[in-house]
């Protein structure tokens, strides 16, 4: 396995099949009581330039459930906040912790850091991937559905981040996920082109009913990430046309589940209804962040 975990292809489709089969197998001893400490002694700094609770919350108690421990750390509390470079600060955090995970605004810091650091790095949201959530996604996936090969997974929304991920795991995975975004805010033709040319099953289309159809899984996000408040009067009229109902669900195979990484906005990207429903996946997903994080952090640390 490669020293850090920045995208979703830094594992091969072997390496990501058996982080499923550990996570599970962690997710049923955490169910009876067993943890067995095998991160004892090993430290996690978390570095978040943004807010998180699902992140924050599965690495720290994941951690603590190895036998291991995290320190949460705001740039701003940092001399990062002051101009610290982060070289130097990637450098000075190898002497002390066994492994780094940071959540920033921009990719290329997130690379510095692993390319500066003598220990593993963890990317726990860039603008370019979300690696993290489509791990907990693709186990959340295979629990429901039982498989991933040939699912076909509709994507409707944004084409952020999360959803760059879930384009490049289709290479490990065998699903094929269609897009339907408004075409502004469709996935950046490069990022298509290059998952294409390695093997991703992708389609981009504007029309959420045409990604829908004959889905077995139906995905969202929310449509205002962070930093993109400003804009949330005309991304909600944007992306109305995009939201998750009981009419779109209805397009999708019957026993089709629905899947959003959250935090939601409820009744705007999707309904209360339908996140609310038999057919939603989304709280398992969410639970699903701890135990394969905790698969992530045992192959990269013990
Ligand atoms: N899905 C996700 O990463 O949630 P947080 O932003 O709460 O960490």
């Amino acid at each position: 396995m490669n020293k850090d975990f920045l995208s979703i292809l830094d594992i091969s489709r072997e390496e990501l099949i058996n982080l499923i089969a550990h996570a599970r197998k962690l997710k049923e001893e955490r169910k009876v009581g067993v943890h067995t400490p095998v991160l004892a002694h090993k430290t996690l700094g978390m570095i978040f330039e943004k807010s998180s609770t699902r992140t924050r919350i599965s690495f720290e108690t994941g951690m603590y459930e190895l036998g291991g421990h995290a320190l949460f750390l705001n740039p701003k509390d940092m001399q990062l906040g002051r101009g610290e470079a982060i070289r130097d600060t990637a450098r000075v955090m190898s002497r002390f912790v066994s492994a780094i995970m940071i959540r920033a605004s921009r990719h290329d810091e997130v690379i510095e850091f692993a390319t500066h650091s003598d220990i593993p790095v963890i990317n726990g949201l860039s603008d370019r991937e979300h690696p993290c959530q489509t791990l907990a996604d693709i186990m959340t996936i295979n629990e429901w559905l039982f498989r991933t090969e040939g699912i076909r997974v509709a994507w409707i929304g944004d084409g952020n981040n999360v959803c760059t991920s879930l384009i490049l795991s289709t290479i490990l995975t065998g699903m094929e996920v269609i897009i339907a975004s408004p075409s502004e805010f469709a996935p950046k033709n490069e990022i298509v082109s290059e998952a294409l040319r390695m093997g991703a099953k992708v389609r981009v289309v504007t029309d959420p009913g045409v990604a829908a159809a004959d889905a077995d899984v139906i995905m969202t996000d929310t449509w205002i990430s962070m930093g993109q408040e400003e804009e949330v009067e005309q991304r909600k009229k944007i992306f109305m046309p995009y939201q998750v109902n009981s009419d779109l669900m209805s397009k999708a195979k019957p026993g089709a589940i629905v899947m959003h990484c959250l935090p939601a906005h409820r009744n705007w990207e999707i309904t209360d209804e339908v996140i609310d429903s038999k057919r939603s996946a989304v709280w398992d997903q969410a639970e699903n962040r701890l135990h394969i994080q905790k698969a992530l952090l045992v192959r990269l640390l013990a």
